[in-house]
């Protein structure tokens, strides 16, 4: 189990050197989850696969600021941010917790945002994401990075 956590980590730190960059544009799993899913039976985490729901829905919302669309409701699955099963669990820690809550309040501002508002509260939902990443889970920063609108 411990070996388990520690190539994880080792995984979120390494991604961004190696590998090339269509690897990391490509496939989530380049960041935290794929050395896990090699040794790990049950596949894919629940935190790993709302995880790439999260970043289907910001590709969905950025592309609706960009052609002036709305964004429709929050989406409920965003509340199991704090409860879904990471790869391993010490990516669950003190620090997580803040930043679940910081970045689920972005959500909604985003949400909430007047249409002329939008992109600005996207970059801010964003930057939610990568808080927590840079802090716990570099791996897929370049990835967050890309949804920037510009
Ligand atoms: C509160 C912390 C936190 C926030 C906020 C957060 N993430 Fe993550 N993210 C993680 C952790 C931890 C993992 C590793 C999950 C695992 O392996 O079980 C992860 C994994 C991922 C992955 C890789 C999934 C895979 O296939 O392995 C992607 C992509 C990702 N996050 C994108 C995002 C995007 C986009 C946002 C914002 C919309 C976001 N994250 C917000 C902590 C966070």
């Amino acid at each position: 189990m411990l070996s388990a956590g520690f190539a994880c980590l080792a995984a979120c730190t390494q991604t961004g050197n190696k590998g090339t960059t269509d690897a990391v544009a490509t496939t989530d799993s380049a960041s935290c989850a794929q050395p896990a899913d090699n040794i790990n039976p049950n596949g894919t985490s629940e935190l790993a696969a709302l995880m790439r729901d999260m970043f289907a829905r910001s590709e969905e919302w950025k592309k609706a600021i960009e052609n002036g669309q709305d964004l429709g409701i929050y989406p409920v699955a965003f509340d199991k941010l704090k409860t879904a099963k990471p790869t391993d669990e010490h990516m669950k820690n003190e620090t997580f917790d803040p930043f679940a809550d910081d970045f689920i309040r972005r959500t909604k501002d985003l949400l909430s945002a007047a249409p002329e508002k939008r992109k600005e509260a996207f970059t801010t939902y964003t930057e939610g994401c990568l808080n927590c990443h840079t802090t716990m889970c570099p791996g897929p920063v370049k990835r967050i990075k890309l949804l920037k609108i510009e």
